[in-house]
């Protein structure tokens, strides 16, 4: 017969997981903020808020590309498993160094770079990832689909800033795009020549 210690700790286990089980991902609390620091940075202050913007949903969709490429490198399986594995993980590792760098030109504009697991859950551009995929070449469909749009999110964003009259910002993703969609290619020569059209 349990005694009334473990009966206590398996109750408090329960409604610890009742608990996490309850809380949405991201949730009500999940709030992007939204406040600019005044800088010296030579940019009219709407011109650097709207540029932050547009920033940030690069920020949150590479913080999910990212997620999303470990996620095929983790449960991909069948023929090839060790090639993809790492080839997966090679994806995720470029679009890895990719956070960093646009979070803090957020910051040097004079924005708050909201970059948290959750921020990105809520403002990623990205499709679901279809998390019922096991085969190797389906891990690669899915993958490429999701790295494109990530890629044409890179292109807006640079074109957008652009227009907006940040040169420098529009210019700082041409490298993102290029690594970006050279993880593309690797991808897209996996599949045949029909899947890609
Ligand atoms: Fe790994």
């Amino acid at each position: 017969m349990p005694d009334k210690q473990t009966e206590d700790q398996q109750e408090k286990a329960q409604e610890v997981a009742h608990k996490a089980a309850s809380i949405p991902a991201p949730g009500p609390k999940t709030h992007v903020n939204k406040h600019m620091y005044k800088n010296r940075v030579s940019l009219p202050p709407e011109v650097k808020e709207q540029v932050v913007q547009k920033m940030q949903v690069t920020l949150a969709s590479a913080f999910d590309m990212y997620s999303q490429a470990k996620f095929a490198h983790w449960n991909v399986k069948g023929d090839n498993f060790y090639q993809l594995h790492l080839v997966f993980d090679h994806v995720a590792e470029v679009i890895e160094e990719q956070v960093d760098p646009i979070a803090e030109r957020i910051t040097q504009l004079g924005g708050v770079a909201n970059g948290t697991a959750r921020q990105a859950a809520a403002s990623s551009i990205l499709p679901e990832y279809k998390v019922d995929t096991v085969a190797g070449m389906e891990h690669v469909a899915v993958l490429a689909d999701a790295l494109g749009v990530y890629c044409a999110c890179l292109r807006n964003a640079s074109d957008e800033i652009d227009d907006l009259g940040d040169g420098p910002s529009s210019d700082f993703y041409n490298q993102l795009i290029i690594d970006a969609e050279e993880q593309l290619y690797f991808l897209e020569s996996h599949l045949e020549a029909g899947d890609v059209q």
